[in-house]
């Protein structure tokens, strides 16, 4: 609970400069990770997703775009602020933890994740909750940092430590940036998290590496209760 509202007001403090510092930090690149998500998410139109984690919307904006009906949950009102300012069309933003989400079960078609799962300090008692709401054949879709392997990883590590806090350092808050890498740091590596999905009930798993394995995103599916 503590971590959470740490969570929660770093967010509220970043807000303003949120999205300006995801494009220049990943040079442009968030835009396209985050419509890959929706490619692995929308299978028919009307299809209810929920979009955990929301924050401004960006995440929400791509799965509307293909025709789903989208729920966006935060914990940070003034993500959530932007965000119904910004979403237009079939988006309802509803601030909820993801630890105890206002719905019954079996009620989404599917469950999107982009960036935030890191955040939750205990990631399989959220995953089981994701697992609760999804009906019956329907998926979870993950988007996720990582670390990538072999010769990026030393510059990468260089970029995220130095690189993204020095920058962040004139546009936000510092400290949020600076734990942006270290949070990156210490997510479960994709193996790890592949494991922790189907030992949470999903079947199904793919995974695919983005931009060198910097970013992840994993699907599974829920084939029974
Ligand atoms: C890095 S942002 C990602 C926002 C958006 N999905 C995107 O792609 O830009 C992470 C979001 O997770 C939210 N968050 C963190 N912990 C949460 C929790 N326990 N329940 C719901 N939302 C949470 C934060 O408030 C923040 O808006």
């Amino acid at each position: 609970m503590q971590e959470t509202n740490i969570i929660k007001s770093m967010f509220d403090r970043i807000v303003e400069r949120y999205d300006l510092l995801n494009r220049v930090l990943s040079f442009g690149q968030d835009v396209y990770w985050r419509r890959k998500m929706a490619q692995f998410a929308f299978s028919h139109s009307k299809m209810l997703i929920l979009d955990l984690a929301t924050g401004t919307g960006d995440s929400a904006k791509p799965l509307l775009i293909k025709g789903a009906r989208v729920m966006g949950v935060d914990i940070s009102f003034r993500m959530l602020r932007i965000a119904k300012k910004k979403i237009k069309g079939a988006f309802i933003p509803l601030s909820a933890s993801a630890y105890q989400l206002p719905f019954r079960n079996k009620f989404f078609d599917a469950v999107t994740c982009a960036f935030g799962i890191r955040n939750m300090h205990d990631t399989e008692q959220v995953l089981k909750e994701i697992h609760r709401v999804i009906k019956v054949g329907g998926k979870i879709i993950i988007l996720e940092f990582s670390l990538p392997k072999g010769f990026v990883r030393a510059p990468y590590l260089f970029y995220l430590k130095k690189i993204v806090p020095f920058v962040s350092s004139f546009l936000s808050a510092r400290y949020a940036y600076e734990y942006l890498g270290s949070s990156i740091e210490s997510f479960y590596p994709p193996e790890e998290f592949i494991t922790l999905l189907k030992n949470c009930g999903f079947n199904k798993i793919v995974s695919k590496p983005l931009s060198l394995g910097c970013v992840y995103l994993y699907s599974g599916e829920k084939v029974d209760d």
